[in-house]
Parts: C-alpha cells; sequence; structure tokens
C-alpha cells in the first residue's frame, strides 16, 4: 500500500461563507474541479443562485443555511451537510468584520463577531472531523487574516477572533498529525469584496485613515476573491504527503512608473576654448 494514498477524484466539501465573496469563489474553484459543495451561509436565495450556476456548469452543490453565531444552526448545518454527502473538505470562509474601537468596548459585537469567526467555526470542525479522520483523509482549510501578522487598530473584534482562529487551527494541525487529516491557514491581506461594504462611511474614512497611520496599507491594490481562491484550492490540491501549513497571499503592489534617467547635465561651455 502506498505511503500516501491519492486523493480521490471526488471530494465532497463544506464552504462557509459561499454567499459572497472568497467563499464563493472557493465554491466555484472547487465545484469546477469536480468536487461536491455545500454551500453554508444566512443567505439562503444567494446560495441556491450559486447551486443553479454549478449546476448549469455540470457541477453538484447543496446549499443549506447556516448561522454561525447560533449553535443549533451550526449543528443542524453540519447533520444535513453529512446526511447529504460525506464531506471530507471543510473551506471555513466565513467572516464577520465590523469597525470598533478597544478602548470603548461593546461586548454584545464582541461577542458576536468570535462566535462568527472563531467559536462556531470550532463547533463546525467538532461535527464534521470525526468521520475525516475514521476515514484517515480530509482537508480543513482555515481563512484567517493578515491582521494575525499586522494587527489593526480599530478592529479590537475582528483581530483577536482571527488570532483565535489561527491559535486553534495551529493546535489542530499539531493533533491531526499522522490521522492523514490535514489543516492548513490560508491568510489573505485586503481583498475585493463585500466586507466592509456595511460600515458606515464616516466610520470607514475614520478607520482607514487610522490604518494608513500605522502603516498598514503600502500601496492601493486589492486581491481579487479567485486569487484567494486559487490558494485554497493549492493546500487542497497539495500532493499526499504534502501539507501547506501556512499560506500567506498578499496584492502585489502596482508596477510603479518607470522613472526617466535624468538627462545629463548640460556642459559649462562658458570659458571653454
Ligand atoms: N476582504 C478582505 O480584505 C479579507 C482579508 C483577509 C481575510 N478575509 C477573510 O476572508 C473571509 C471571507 O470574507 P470576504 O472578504 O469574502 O467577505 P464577504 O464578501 O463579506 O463574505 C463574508 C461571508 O461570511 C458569511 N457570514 C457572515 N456572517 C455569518 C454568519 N453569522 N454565519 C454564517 N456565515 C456568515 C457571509 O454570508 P451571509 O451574510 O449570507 O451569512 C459571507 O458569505 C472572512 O473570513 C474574512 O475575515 C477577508
Amino acid at each position: 500500500m502506498a505511503r500516501f494514498p491519492a486523493h480521490p477524484e471526488r471530494r465532497p466539501a463544506v464552504v462557509t461563507g459561499a454567499s459572497s465573496g472568497i467563499g464563493r469563489a472557493v465554491a466555484l474553484a472547487l465545484a469546477a474541479a469536480g468536487h461536491p459543495v455545500v454551500l453554508g451561509a444566512r443567505r439562503l436565495s444567494r446560495l441556491e443562485a450559486l447551486a443553479a450556476e454549478i449546476a448549469a456548469g455540470g457541477g453538484v452543490a447543496h446549499p443549506l443555511r447556516l448561522d454561525l453565531s447560533e449553535p443549533e444552526s451550526v449543528d443542524a448545518f453540519a447533520k444535513e451537510g453529512l446526511q447529504a454527502m460525506e464531506v471530507e473538505l471543510l473551506v471555513s470562509a466565513a467572516g464577520r468584520n465590523l469597525p470598533d474601537s478597544a478602548t470603548s468596548p461593546a461586548p454584545a459585537q464582541f461577542a458576536e463577531m468570535m462566535a462568527v469567526n472563531l467559536v462556531g467555526v470550532q463547533r463546525l470542525v467538532g461535527a464534521l472531523l470525526g468521520p475525516m479522520v475514521e476515514r484517515g483523509r480530509g482537508d480543513l482549510v482555515f481563512v484567517t487574516s493578515e491582521v494575525v501578522r499586522l494587527p489593526r487598530v480599530r478592529n479590537s473584534a475582528y483581530v483577536a477572533s482571527k488570532w483565535g482562529l489561527h491559535g486553534y487551527a495551529r493546535t489542530l494541525q499539531m493533533e491531526l498529525e499522522g490521522t492523514g487529516v490535514r489543516a492548513s491557514i490560508v491568510q489573505p491581506g485586503q481583498t475585493l469584496t463585500e466586507m466592509g461594504s456595511d460600515w458606515d462611511p464616516a466610520a470607514t474614512t475614520e478607520v482607514l485613515d487610522e490604518w494608513v497611520r500605522w502603516g498598514v496599507a503600502r500601496h492601493d491594490h486589492f486581491l481579487r476573491p479567485g486569487a484567494v481562491a486559487a490558494a485554497v484550492m493549492a493546500a487542497v490540491q497539495a500532493p499526499p504527503g504534502t501539507q501547506f501549513s501556512l499560506v500567506e497571499v498578499e496584492p502585489q503592489a502596482p508596477a510603479a512608473p518607470r522613472r526617466r534617467p535624468a538627462s545629463p547635465a548640460k556642459p559649462d561651455t562658458e570659458g571653454s576654448s
């Protein structure tokens, strides 16, 4: 028997946050690669539209409502997902990001962000992991954020939740060693999605100015969701025997305008013969 058996051609997947942005792009990429997908998020109508798009392209998708902040919703989602497919991939892309202030606590909002970005994710992993370990194969991919490397002011709940998710995923990687199940972290930089579109415009300007002051935005290019999906696919498609533990995906800076060489100074002819 091979030391590391090849991946099956069809690997049923769960994608959270599939109604928008990175999660949606991941679901499309997985479906295009021939993997059936369970699509999770709160906006079911969007998931249904995506499932129809995937089916029209010859793929298989199963839309299911999921609210990561509600334990019952997570449990029901996992149960129905496992009934629909023998899930062996989980891409955790759902996330919530609201501006705040670490010095003016808003406990309810902090708790909600932790619930969506961390506690709900841990609950979902708990519900899906058992059969993967029993089968001796599977992939968990956690979409975190560059805030783990570079924390941001006015974003304390988001930063805390992503640091928590990073720590959880790192621990999981250690405990999964030797089980055949891999855990990967995909850590994107700024990406053009709907994230932030629900922020109050005045607060947005204020927070962005603060981020620039703290040296966060080095240039104005944003990743596209498909670029992050490509990193997720690389982790999932990594050959058996290989693990992409942490993939940092950063937007490349646009090419700077070429500097024209300075024209040589005119020779001083005065006085020359
Ligand atoms: N955009 C960036 O610059 C950036 C950078 C680094 C990391 N990230 C991370 O990338 C991931 C995807 O974000 P995105 O940029 O694609 O943002 P997005 O377009 O706003 O997508 C966020 C997704 O999360 C889902 N979601 C939010 N609350 C949820 C809840 N309570 N239960 C279940 N699903 C929920 C949303 O679906 P519903 O609203 O339908 O529930 C949506 O599908 C997030 O984890 C985010 O932290 C983003």
